[in-house]
């Protein structure tokens, strides 16, 4: 870890673990981008800056004051309207209305360390874990001040980076426009991986060569969504799980954000992400200041795999917090699939019993507790128990649960209103609308106007009011819708453009509030299933649901998707019953409990109805789980086989002394086609493994080269296991 600066040639280098990142001062102040990518020694790149002016481009006149016209130069913060033509990372308009922006450079300084980012969520290092660079850039028409803040960890191959601009002027400036990074590349011979869905079906794993165009992932949902994650890789040609220079882009944001690739005609490609200029603008009064999220860009000169396994252990280290970041996380059952709106007290408490002697730990009640709630049409804002459908007073409740050796956890939605709930007649305008228009629902909720105040403050006091009445261990938030009618009834016409960013902010402070208060209830989020499965929501609760989609089959696609960047110990999955309730999809039980195992495991399905011998299976299933706990969330994980490439799926998790495995292999449809053997990665060639459960013993070498063994999987949808241990 490093940041070095030569004066001679006025060149910053910022060396991560094994790659480095260099840019240069040029003439005018310009942050000229060099080179990132394998380490390399030099430090000064003179000669591969020098650039070509040839096109047919305006440049500074009789000022020469640039090198060349703006679009010549691989840029670190590319400024709007002044002869740049690519997306510019930064626009502000100036008081007279105009929009042309010019940040130069104005002075740096290297700090050990990593300062946190006022409100917004973003990995952290102690003084000796990381480096911090600040530039401080100024456009001298509307005085505004930028900072660059760039952070170098020790530990990993990842620079992260985001922006502050201040208004020094007299006058108020709006900024329409704020990237937190900006990387240009030599060259466009890349494929851009990126995951899109749906809801039921998340993270489907896309890659495309680069256009000589624009292509962009974004959410203009007001969430990160469900369409795109907030997250994109430049892979060079060629570039697989194993090999290849891999660059990954990640945004540690919630809500709508935008991620573009451009490649230009003079063989240059640009890569921004940030706040979504839709549904962001920003006043700055004379004094204020605004931050941008972070990126956290990551380099690997070995391919996906090692892309990801930094992601997982920089967020699982340096992203996660509070008690539960390292800790085992309970086996749950969760009522949702089981009863949805339909439970009483018996039910519950039959269905805890049950569990309770399968070995379950966690007893999870979903949705339809409070208000008048016995389906999605009402009530949601009300958050009081319902007595009367629960049998008497949550705490009684969780007691009783708890008696049965099991924890209690509780979902909530707080940040939607129902039309036909108390808050709403009493509090009509504390939802997002646009003046008179109709307000758009879906699961007929609306969406609580989050960047007001007084509204997240009454959430986080009702939602107080119910964690402190019970015993309550875990806590599931929800929210599943996106924002549409944006706007606030709080703020003037001119901050109208602020209310996407603001909702995040006042969700942050619920979020960041809530944790803290209620240090030792482990908190899942949730949206819809993966709807704002980010980097920015896994800073305050360490795991995520990852999609309503409870199907294994479907399952394996979400997860190796989802695995791009988030760690195992951040997925929660669960076996639930079949047919499966989204798919309509009959798969085994024991297929069923291999495709959750990669994830915070747990079970959604009505353990009373299911025969004696298959209570017995989950009895063994979580028996099973438990050993392989431990591994499963602190080991290394690689992808082996992809499901969006064939007939099957498989993964191994190997444990960071390389002396313990395990390996799951998934076979979709019936075919009288049968893989034999499976290549195996992450193990030590000269370690000699016992296949667990059998005689079988074999050296790393042979296991990653010939491959193990597989079983005749004679049927659909069948899997198997691996258990490895180095003798
Ligand atoms: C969403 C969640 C589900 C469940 C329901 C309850 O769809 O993703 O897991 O909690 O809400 O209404």
């Amino acid at each position: 870890m490093n940041i070095l600066f030569d004066k001679a040639t006025s060149t910053f280098r910022l060396d991560t673990k094994s790659s480095s990142y260099l840019f240069q001062i040029v003439k005018g102040g310009y942050l000229c981008h060099l080179y990132w990518g394998g380490h390399i020694e030099d430090t000064s790149m003179v000669g591969i800056s020098r650039l070509y002016a040839e096109a047919y481009d305006p440049a500074d006149g009789d000022m020469h004051e640039r090198p060349y016209p703006m679009r010549f130069i691989p840029q670190e913060f590319a400024c709007d309207g002044i002869t740049d033509f690519r997306i510019s990372a930064v626009r502000i308009e100036a008081p007279d209305g105009t929009t042309a922006t010019d940040f130069r450079y104005q002075k740096h300084e290297i700090i050990a360390g990593k300062m946190p980012i006022d409100g917004l969520p973003a990995t952290y290092a102690e003084p000796d874990e990381a480096m911090t660079l600040k530039i401080w850039m100024r456009d001298t028409e509307t005085d505004m001040e930028a900072i660059l803040w760039y952070t170098v960890f020790e530990a990993y191959d990842a620079i992260t980076r985001h922006v502050t601009l201040t208004n020094h002027g007299e006058h108020p400036t709006t900024v329409k426009r704020l990237y937190s990074a900006c990387t240009d590349f030599a060259g466009s011979d890349f494929d851009i991986l990126y995951l899109y869905g749906a809801w039921a079906t998340e993270a489907n794993v896309g890659r495309i060569p680069v256009p000589k165009s624009v292509f962009t992932v974004q959410s203009n949902r007001g969430i990160s969504s469900h369409e795109h994650n907030p997250f994109l890789a430049l892979c060079a040609k060629g570039a697989d799980e194993n090999k290849g220079d891999v660059y990954g882009f990640s945004f540690v944001y919630s809500g709508s954000f935008c991620a573009q690739v451009e490649a230009d005609t003079q063989s240059l490609t640009r890569v921004i992400m940030g706040f979504n200029p839709d549904n962001f603008s920003w006043r700055l009064e004379p004094g204020e200041e605004i931050s941008s999220p972070e990126v956290v860009m990551v380099h690997s000169s070995e391919g996906l795999t090692n892309m990801s396994q930094t992601y997982h252990s920089l967020y699982r280290n340096q992203l996660c917090r509070g008690k539960w970041k390292y800790q085992r996380r309970p086996v749950l059952i969760n009522s949702w699939e089981p009863f949805l709106f339909d439970f009483n007290k018996e039910k519950l408490l039959r269905l805890a019993r049950e569990s309770a002697d399968v070995g379950v730990e966690l007893f999870v009640l979903d949705d339809g507790w409070f208000g008048e709630r016995n389906s999605a049409t009402t009530s949601l804002g009300d958050w009081y128990v319902n007595q009367e459908k629960i049998g008497g007073t949550l705490s009684e409740l969780a007691n009783e649960i708890r008696a049965m050796g099991l924890k209690f956890g509780l979902w909530f939605e707080p940040e939607m209103i129902s039309k036909n709930s108390n808050l709403y007649r009493a509090h009509p305008d504390w939802c997002l609308h646009s003046g008179g228009r109709p307000r758009s629902e879906l699961r007929n909720q609306l969406v609580l106007d989050f960047s007001r105040p007084e509204v997240v403050d009454y959430i986080i006091d009702a939602v107080s009011k119910v964690l402190e009445s019970a015993p309550i261990d875990y806590v599931k938030w929800d929210m599943n819708r996106s924002l549409s009618e944006v706007g606030s009834t709080s703020l003037p016409r001119e901050r109208q453009g602020e209310v996407y960013h603001r909702y995040i902010i006042g969700l942050y402070r619920a979020m960041e509030t809530l944790t803290s208060r209620f240090p030792d209830i482990l908190f899942e989020g949730c949206s819809g299933g993966g709807g704002r499965f980010d980097p920015g929501i896994l800073y305050y609760m360490p795991q995520f649901w990852g999609s309503d989609n409870t199907d294994a089959m479907d399952r394996l696609n979400i997860h190796y998707g989802e695995t791009l960047v988030y760690p195992l110990s951040s997925l929660s999955a669960h076996v639930s019953a079949v047919p499966n309730l989204q798919v309509n999809r009959t798969t085994p039980l024991s297929s069923r409990f291999h495709a959750a195992l990669t994830g915070s495991f747990g079970y959604e399905l009505d353990i009373c109805k299911l025969t004696d011998q298959e209570k017995e299976q989950i009895r063994e299933q979580i028996a099973t789980y438990k050993q392989y706990q431990d591994l499963l969330m602190n080991g290394d994980y690689y992808r082996l086989i992809s499901p969006f490439e064939g007939n099957g799926s498989a993964w191994i998790v190997v444990s960071k002394d390389k002396r313990e495995a395990l390996a799951g292999y998934f076979k979709v449809l019936s075919k009288r086609w049968h893989r034999r053997s499976l290549r195996l990665k992450g193990l030590d060639d000269t370690l000699r493994y016992r296949q667990q459960g059998t005689d079988y013993r074999y050296y790393g070498s042979t296991l990653m080269n010939a491959g193990i063994p597989l079983p005749k999987l004679w049927g659909d949808f069948l899997s198997c296991l691996f258990h490895l241990k180095a003798e």
